[in-house]
């Protein structure tokens, strides 16, 4: 199943806090078809998991400017009472590459940066193998940046790297383990993404597995 949507960045800002999401990372590799893990813990600044609370998770690609949906991981798990989610990532929805990555968005909470919009947060691109598809030319345009404009890509890159870097020290000291935390946070400096501009409907039904809550925040599984 496929189900798609674009959007357009809006002001290129980040919010400062996220969810501290450790897997996937950069070096993460999934297969399509086998069971793909999503992780997450909290960073210890605001805003709270608690507060972030019902959100819609999503495999996208895409770039900074403008992003696609190709598969819904979730239409509504509550992060503050969950760690993980799995999922069978999709064949069809693209080629076998690494310009895939995990959105948040949270069903309450708005952007801190612009109440018009959902909190959102994106982990480093990773690795799909095993895939069937192919990304059309609108898809391949975000990748390549070749749509919007250079100066908000720019920007936006500047803020995401600035708030991911201070939020990876103090996540570092925090976190229970510590060098997979920071890791994980040095790929999202790299490949997160700014604000988008609406919201997503809900896609196809997910083959989700919810995880179980954990006593400890930062608890690596
Ligand atoms: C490219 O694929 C996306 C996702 O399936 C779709 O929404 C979009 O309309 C397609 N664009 C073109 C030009 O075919
Ligand atoms: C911490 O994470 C790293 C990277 O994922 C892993 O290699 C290491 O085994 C983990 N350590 C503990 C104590 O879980």
């Amino acid at each position: 199943m496929r189900s798609a949507f674009f959007s357009a960045l809006a002001l290129a800002t980040l919010a400062s806090a996220e969810i501290f999401i450790t897997e996937p990372v950069a070096s993460t590799t999934c297969t399509a078809g086998v069971a793909c893990y999503v992780r997450w813990n909290d960073d210890a600044n605001t805003p709270a998991l608690a507060s972030i609370g019902p959100c819609q998770i999503d495999l996208m690609t895409g770039g900074q400017q403008q992003q696609t949906l190709l598969q819904n991981i979730a239409p509504s798990l509550d992060v503050s009472t969950n760690s993980f989610v799995s999922y069978l990532p999709d064949a069809t929805v693209g080629p076998n590459g690494a310009d895939y990555f995990i959105r948040f968005q949270s069903l309450s909470l708005k952007s801190t940066d612009n109440p018009a919009y959902p909190y959102q947060s994106f982990s480093a691109k990773f690795t799909l193998n095993g895939m069937t598809g192919t990304f059309n030319s609108t898809i391949q345009g975000q990748i390549d940046g070749t749509s919007g404009t250079t100066a908000a890509a720019t920007s936006a890159a500047a803020a995401t790297s600035n708030a991911a870097s201070s939020s990876a020290s103090k996540a570092a000291t925090s976190a229970a383990n510590a060098s997979a935390s920071a890791k994980a946070s040095a790929s999202a400096t790299a490949s997160a993404n700014g604000v988008l501009k609406g919201l997503a409907a809900p896609g196809a039904a997910a083959t989700a597995l919810l995880g179980v809550v954990l006593g400890l925040v930062g608890f690596a599984i």
